[in-house]
């Protein structure tokens, strides 16, 4: 058993704190960068799940991203524009957080002994958020360097043929899964960090917001994996075909997105 102070140090902290306002003000960039990431991710599912309902949805959604309905003609570098703010946020997010990371072997003995004194439920949830963000900050960057540079090669066709031919799917399935875990536990544990929608019993409060998770993460998952199958669907069944871009019957001539 360690005692308070030693505790302390191994991880890092003074028993006497100083003043600087820095730790606070990086506690707060971080929440602030992770809530609008998991929000991001949200959106980003969905927009990715069109596909269940179809090429033309899938391709409205795109087209509708390359300011295609606003100007009259398709143009992929606003998608890279959001890429680059969703990459900056992503690192400033990474930084953040490597604060928090066992830093040496005696700071991970210590966290995993107390893990296993405690039993306590969002302990190990904290442990499985720091194993997936450590995670992400390999599997996310091949994700984004590729839309950041060929915006232009997205819709069923060609997001159909990354996932087969160009062998994309591993990352996908994995960055699936590390992704939802991640971002589910950061929204909750974000809730009760900042004392949001948790009533006046903060017991009862927490279990609920516990249950929320696990439904939103399992929902994400779910809707993931059934995009992922129809990803799949698209590339094999064209895995033979010269490559080619969607184009609904009903427009003509294309929109020309370049590739
Ligand atoms: C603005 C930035 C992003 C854009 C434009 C984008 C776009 C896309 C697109 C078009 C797909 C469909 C597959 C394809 O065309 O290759 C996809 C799939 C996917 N993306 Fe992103 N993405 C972005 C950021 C991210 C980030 C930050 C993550 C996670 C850290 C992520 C995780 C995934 C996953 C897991 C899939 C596979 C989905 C599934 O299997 O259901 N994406 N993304």
């Amino acid at each position: 058993m360690h005692t308070p102070t030693e505790v302390m140090a191994g991880i890092g902290l003074s028993a006497r704190p100083g003043k600087s306002r820095w730790p606070a003000r990086m506690d707060l960039a971080q929440s602030l960068s992770g809530l609008a990431l998991g929000l991001f991710m949200w959106g980003h599912m969905f927009f990715v799940s069109s596909i269940l309902l179809g090429y033309d949805a899938m391709w409205i959604v795109t087209r509708a991203f390359e300011g295609y309905f606003f100007f009259g003609r398709a143009y992929p570098l606003i998608v890279s524009g959001v890429v680059a703010v969703v990459a900056v946020l992503f690192v400033l997010h990474a930084f953040l957080a490597m604060r928090k990371f066992p830093a040496n072997y005696r700071q991970y003995q210590l966290f995993t002994s107390h893990r296993a004194l405690l039993g306590h439920g969002d302990t190990t949830l904290w442990w499985v958020q720091a194993v997936t963000g450590f995670m992400l900050f390999f599997l996310a960057f091949p994700h984004l360097y590729q839309m950041l540079m060929h915006p232009g090669a997205i819709g069923p066709y060609e997001s159909g043929s990354r996932f087969w031919n160009g062998n994309w799917w591993p990352l996908y399935l994995v960055l699936l899964f590390a992704v939802e875990l991640h971002g589910g536990i950061g929204l909750y544990r974000l809730a009760v960090k900042w004392g949001w929608l948790q009533g006046d019993d903060t017991n009862a409060g927490r279990a609920r917001l516990k249950r929320a998770k696990w439904v939103l993460t399992i929902f994400f998952l779910v809707l993931g994996l059934a995009t992922f199958a129809a990803y799949m669907k698209i590339g094999r069944d064209r895995a033979h075909l010269p490559a080619e871009t969607y184009t609904p019957a009903w427009v003509q001539p294309a929109p020309g997105a370049a590739k």
